[in-house]
């Protein structure tokens, strides 16, 4: 970070709207247009509010009222707010997946802050893929940049019980097709599970995303963890504006805050929460925008000495509210205490030991002291063998221990219609010991890699009282959902990874202690298989997915495109370069 403090006519927004020639006559003709005096922007920082905003975006509905309260921090601050709407990634509604999406939001925020006036931004997201999308983009432009989180939702409620996103509508979905609860009790569950605005307040996606950007130090301290209804989530909004103007005097950019160190802090964030294996994913490829190969076997590597503290659903007991109440974040970092590396530099212009100092936990149910974890270690473990060369992942902590070790025989499914179509069938041959496989359900193939991965279990199972068995895919799976799903194989089955070659009835044996995925099949008798498997047809002939099937990367690199990853981070000057203003 630069110690000097910007001159006015330093601002990138200067060349737009400082100088004295005709285009720039048109920038400020257009926003006089617009009711603004010169007074109001000419030698003020011009900050991006980047919006993910939209009505069919649930876990945003209060991003129309807290933009205000961004906008009024940055007046306040002497900035000048420009609300800029992008791409919603709205989890529940967007087909086939937000997911094929995340790369197309990354890439409207990158562009958007290059093509305008733009000296700093502030990013609001929450809704699983908003985070990692908004950040890869405004990583790979490296302005300043500061992270609005848009909080949990308050924990769901039907009579009397305390309901979870996700995870317990997995739950009674299960005991409705076992018949052990009636239909209109689980219409009660479906109108109290999501009662305010925020993102799902079970260690999903968006928690665990915007907890460990807060731990990468991109979001003022503490706010993750706000419950989205509360007042102090409004006021975290007006000071995040304030702060983004001064960030932007002292051209605090994402390339001064991210190291290798600080993606070290966000992985043993997740995996002391018991976070989303959606995590590897995301912020592999957030690592990759700022020129950092973060891998997956680092994420194995810190899994191995890092307890689970956050008694947190679905791995846990507790919502995030509870998790608020009892400290928040900044609490649980205080207890992983030398596992934390403190020196990393954050938002605030302070250390993220600064700003952990002195933190407090009041509940240490929902967060445990390192004496009393939830669970030792492996909150994710990162598997390998001959069925994934470049590695899978599975969530041990959630999941029935007896499978952690564990041989069957394969139940392949072609295909995710193929297993809609069978899985129920009272004739299919599949036991408790079966390991059922879903092939084409990675990022080409499904496309875009949904969230198939937690596989159902066969209803005659589920009769029988099975809960959970060994599933395996190269989908992803919800952060809320729970259960021993083998995840993100790699490569896909799609591009001819070996899944493609599993057969019903192969014998697959699952190692987690020893990080072990084997499929009981000779050498030779893949090879064989494998010439006799033709490539099957792209999914898209128009649009962006054409471009998503052709440039994306396997999921232990991210799944972002090609062209986006470390060419442009390595050299961010570059990317800079401003725009011509003719
Ligand atoms: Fe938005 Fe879960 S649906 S975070």
């Amino acid at each position: 970070m630069s110690s000097n403090r910007k001159k006015p006519e330093e601002l990138r927004s200067y060349r737009w709207y400082g100088v004295n020639d005709l285009r720039s006559f048109g920038h400020r003709s257009r926003t006089a247009q617009m009711g603004y005096h010169s007074s109001d922007y000419m030698g003020k920082p011009v900050i991006a509010v980047v919006n993910t905003w939209s009505e069919i975006n649930s876990c945003h509905t209060h991003f129309k009222q807290r933009v205000e309260e961004v906008k009024r921090g940055i007046w306040q601050a002497g900035g000048f707010p420009v609300e800029m709407p992008v791409m919603t990634l709205a989890e529940p509604f967007q087909k086939p997946t937000t997911m094929l999406y995340r790369n197309f939001l990354a890439m409207e925020t990158e562009e958007l802050l290059k093509s305008y006036p733009f000296d700093g931004c502030v990013l609001m997201g929450g809704c699983d893929k908003t985070t990692p999308g908004l950040l890869m983009g405004a990583i790979s432009m490296d302005l300043p940049a500061i992270y609005l989180p848009a909080g949990p939702m308050l924990r769901g409620n039907w009579n009397g019980r305390t309901l979870g996103s996700g995870s317990d509508t997995w739950k009674y979905w299960a005991e409705l097709r076992a018949g052990k609860i009636t239909e209109d009790e689980w219409k009660g569950i479906e109108s109290g599970i999501a009662r305010s605005p925020g993102h799902c307040m079970t260690m999903g996606t968006a928690s665990t995303m915007t907890s460990a950007t807060e731990s990468l130090g991109l979001t003022l301290p503490g706010f993750s963890s706000i419950p989205a209804a509360d007042s102090r989530h409004a006021q975290y909004a007006s000071l995040t504006g304030q702060r983004i103007v001064e960030m932007v005097w002292t051209d605090q950019k994402p390339s001064d805050i991210l190291t290798a160190k600080s993606f070290d802090n966000a992985v043993t964030t997740v995996l002391a929460m018991s976070g989303s294996t959606n995590a590897i994913v995301h912020l592999v490829a957030v690592a990759r925008r700022a020129g950092i190969d973060l891998t997956t076997a680092r994420f194995d590597e810190l899994a191995r000495v890092t307890p689970v503290l956050g008694n947190i659903r679905p791995a846990g007991q507790y919502l995030m509210e509870d998790f608020y109440y009892a400290g928040g974040l900044r609490a649980l970092l205080v207890e992983l205490g030398e596992l934390i590396d403190g020196t990393q530099m954050t938002v605030n212009g302070k250390t993220l030991g600064e700003n952990i100092a002195g933190a407090e936990i009041f509940n240490d149910d929902v967060i445990r002291k390192r004496g009393n974890p939830l669970v030792e270690r492996d909150g994710l473990a990162v598997l390998t063998g001959n069925l994934a060369p470049d590695g899978a992942v599975i969530k041990p902590a959630a999941m029935e221990q007896h499978l952690l070790k564990h041989r069957g025989p394969a139940v392949v499914f072609k295909d995710y219609k193929d297993m809609a179509a069978r899985i129920d069938d009272e004739a299919l041959d599949v036991t408790a010991d079966s390991v059922i496989v879903l092939q084409h359900a990675g990022p080409v193939g499904a496309p875009g890699m949904p969230e198939w991965g937690q596989l159902p279990i066969p209803q005659k199972l589920l009769k029988e009282g099975v809960r959970d068995m060994v599933r395996i895919s190269d989908a992803r799976m919800s952060g809320t959902s729970y259960g021993a799903c083998v995840l993100h194989v790699a490569p896909e089955s799609f591009v001819g990874g070996p899944l493609a070659l599993v057969k019903d009835g192969d014998i697959i044996e699952l190692d987690v202690a020893a990080r072990r995925l084997h499929v009981d099949v000779s050498d030779a008798e893949l090879a064989k298989r494998r010439q006799a498997w033709t490539p099957p047809k792209r999914p898209f002939e128009r649009g962006f997915g054409v471009m998503h099937q052709l440039h994306v990367t396997q999921a232990n690199k991210g799944c972002d495109f090609d062209f986006l990853e470390e060419k442009l981070a390595a050299s961010p000057e570059a990317n800079r370069d401003e725009p011509e203003i003719h």
